[in-house]
């Protein structure tokens, strides 16, 4: 899959689906050729590339008046010689001086993908992927650069990364290090971003390139609801269905930075990277460096196929193996149903009613540890309330599983409240610059994840419990944004590097769970979706996509999401009505419609619940159950955005085609209304598909649509928030 023609000094690289090419220069620096489309072997650099004098450019050599740096397409942008864009690096030496001037050294073909240090990141098996190495050398400052690309065979994927080697004498800082950086021929695109808040997370946001800088980001120290690591740069007239689009994605949970910058002719630079703000990386001599990866896809065919990529791979090359093997427990959490007002006896008395309408798993959510009766202490008591559960949670854990239930619980290990027994015995453990003082979010301190000794006191904590007791999951919370960053630990060269090895620390202590505890399954969340990125899907292999569970609200929320992300990564769950983040009262039939386009799940109190309610929920969970794997391992399309309608759509179809769910939903209702219908995709054209009592064939179905009108139900009075599921099998 990867080619060097050492003549034209290119690399090519392609599966037959894309092509991504490199060459390398005359002044041995790397232009970046193309990137789309599969292209033949034996292309040629002149082709791709247009050296002309001009005005005002400042040229690499004295006597080459077409050779500026700033008129040739880059792969890895230095700054200070001609390039006036922003760069992918920037190295500073003892002497204050940032220049640096890199060289194509030699390159190395590696039959494998190559795995991070420290790192999540994808891997895929011998067969799947190879890897082209790149070594470039700055002699001067003794600086080693290696660039990582993969290519998958089946899919449209590079996967590309950085390392950095100091072989010099002196010590060099990293002031800034993109992960990935190319730069496309033109800027005719649209850049799409994910964009929201607390309980409005990935909302779809669309932007026409224009000359200048374009970016989104995070400084907080997690990806962010604000934005998410995730961009998507597509021609105006694409759609979901045909057409160009590119996407960048992270994976890395931290502070991150995804630019495009559009020059004065118009070549559009797009990077991704650890945001070079929030930080500064001393390497001292022989040290090393890794970045974060970045996953490149491109599709031609539009954007659902472009989502189906990342899909796969996030499915397959991302997430533990067990994870894909395993199904996901269908589970019910306690905390709209009781927040933190419960005893042994009514979470057991929930539980009992849990498993009588067909749950997997009892969550038990905030508020089971230390002295934690509401959100203002407690946090960093990692053991029991025994007041609360007087035989513990093993004893707890024990009753669950009689009743034939897994068992799971809450944490959130990052953090401490100052009213904890933590906090008492190491003040000392939080971020914050000790001669000022700390600024709160939800009432409590951030722990000093990037020190090894605070990682093991809380992972001790924990793995006692996990030891103890028999629990099967973890939702693993985090709600508060990182504030007066400062490490007590590190010392006045270091503090530029804590963000990172805050996230880091994250990663090891996850790591570490994973090992030692295999079979517990991780739910990971951060007041909702604020930490939704592969990063960490890596180590949990499904995330609560938002605290919003308004069956409305979640309808763009999972929309958005599904943009870069599998449905079996999207932590759904049917909750009580009025819904407690916006008062909305959708029926049970439509909360359960919109929650199957996840990993589904209950959030409610089910004592208060009609037998009606219970019947319909015992046949929702087994409809679920029996679909599980079509709506986990289908291919996902979207149909008609919320973003843009009152009534939208999406689907999933299995890989072979013979079955396809659709879910319908239609906000508000309207009198004498046109007529609505949905065109369906993904089927095969030349099959018969059943549909309720209905016959159509494929060709129909995506051709025509399936006319909506026929089941809003005699004369259209069924109300707001309808939805419908459509269950489509081929005969
Ligand atoms: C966060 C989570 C919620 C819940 C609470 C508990 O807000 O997003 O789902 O777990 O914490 O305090």
């Amino acid at each position: 899959m990867i080619n060097y023609d050492a003549q034209e000094k290119i690399f090519h690289l392609s599966n037959g689906e894309i092509s991504y090419s490199i060459k390398v220069l005359k002044n041995k620096k790397l232009a970046h050729l193309y990137f789309g489309k599969a292209l033949p072997e034996g292309i040629r650099g002149n082709h791709f590339m247009h050296l002309e004098k001009t005005s005002l450019t400042v040229n690499y050599y004295k006597d080459d008046a077409k050779f500026s740096m700033q008129n040739i397409r880059q792969e890895f942008p230095e700054y200070g010689r001609g390039d006036f864009r922003e760069p992918s690096i920037l190295i500073e030496r003892e002497s204050g001086s940032q220049l640096t001037d890199l060289k194509y050294c030699r390159h190395q073909i590696i039959e494998k993908k190559v795995i991070l240090d420290q790192m999540p990141c994808t891997f895929a098996s011998e067969k799947e992927a190879q890897t082209l190495k790149i070594t470039l050398e700055d002699k001067v400052i003794g600086l080693k650069v290696f660039l990582f690309y993969t290519i998958f065979k089946n899919k449209n994927i590079i996967a590309r990364h950085v390392e950095i080697e100091n072989g010099n004498k002196e010590k060099l800082f990293i002031n800034r290090l993109m992960s990935a950086s190319f730069d496309l021929f033109d800027d005719n695109y649209e850049m799409m971003q994910f964009s929201g808040s607390w309980s409005r997370e990935r909302h779809v946001e669309v932007r026409k390139l224009s000359k200048g800088h374009q970016s989104v980001g995070s400084i907080k120290g997690c990806s962010s609801a604000e934005h998410n690591p995730l961009i998507i740069l597509k021609r105006p007239e694409t759609t979901e269905d045909n057409g160009e689009a590119y996407g960048m994605s992270f994976v890395y949970s931290g502070n991150f930075l995804a630019q495009v910058e559009v020059d004065a002719r118009s070549v559009a630079r797009v990077m991704m990277g650890v945001h070079p703000m929030t930080f500064k990386w001393k390497l001292d001599r022989k040290e090393k460096f890794t970045s974060p990866e970045v996953i490149m896809s491109y599709s031609a065919k539009g954007l659902n196929h472009l989502s189906q990529q990342l899909h796969n791979l996030y499915r397959e090359n991302l997430i533990a193996k067990r994870w894909q093997r395993q199904k996901r427990p269908i589970l019910l959490n306690n905390w709209e149903a009781t927040y933190f007002d419960f005893t042994e006896e009514s979470i057991i008395t929930i539980a009992k009613e849990a498993k009588a309408l067909g749950i997997d798993l009892f969550v038990l959510d905030d508020g089971w540890f230390g002295k934690r009766n509401n959100d203002q202490e407690g946090l960093g008591d990692w053991y029991p309330n025994f007041e609360k559960l007087p035989n513990g949670i093993k004893g707890l854990s024990e009753k669950i599983n009689m009743l034939g239930l897994k068992f799971g619980v809450w944490f959130e290990p990052e953090m401490v409240n100052v009213a904890s027994e933590l906090f008492k015995e190491n003040p000392d453990y939080i971020v914050g610059d000790p001669s000022r003082a700390n600024s709160y979010g939800r009432n409590q301190l951030v722990l000093d994840f990037s020190r090894e000794e605070v990682v093991e006191k809380i992972y001790t904590m924990m793995a006692k419990l996990l030891t103890e007791a028999k629990i099967d999951y973890i939702k693993w919370d985090m709600n508060r944004f990182i504030t007066e960053p400062f490490s007590r630990k590190l010392s006045s060269d270091r503090q530029g590097e804590f963000f990172h090895r805050y996230i880091l620390g994250v990663y090891r202590f996850l790591g570490k769970v994973n090992k030692n505890f295999p079979e517990v399954l991780i739910e990971s969340c951060a007041s909702g979706g604020n930490r939704f990125d592969p990063g960490m899907l890596f180590y949990a292999p499904q995330t609560w996509t938002s605290d919003n569970t308004d069956a409305v609200s979640r309808v763009k929320i999972q929309y958005g999401t599904s943009y870069g992300y599998p449905l079996s990564a999207m932590g759904s769950h049917v909750s009580a009505i009025p819904n407690h983040q916006v008062g909305r009262k959708p029926p049970l039939r439509t909360r359960t419609d919109v929650a199957y386009f996840g990993t589904f799940g209950y959030e409610l109190d089910p004592r208060g619940l009609s037998l009606e309610d219970k019947k319909q929920i015992q046949e929702d969970i087994s409809m679920f159950k029996t679909y599980q794997n079509i709506f986990h391992k289908g291919d996902f399309y979207r149909l008609i955005s919320p973003f843009e309608k009152n009534t939208s759509g999406w689907m999933v179809v299995s890989k072979d085609q013979k079955t396809a769910i659709c879910g319908v939903y239609r906000v508000l209702n309207e009198a004498s209304s046109p007529l609505e219908k949905i065109k369906l995709v993904g089927l095969n054209p030349t099959q018969t598909y059943h549909v309720n009592d209905d016959r159509y064939s494929g060709m129909v179905l995506m051709n025509f649509g399936l006319l909506l009108n026929d089941y809003y139900g005699e004369n259209n009075v069924v109300g707001d928030y309808y939805s419908k599921v459509f269950i489509l099998k081929s005969e």
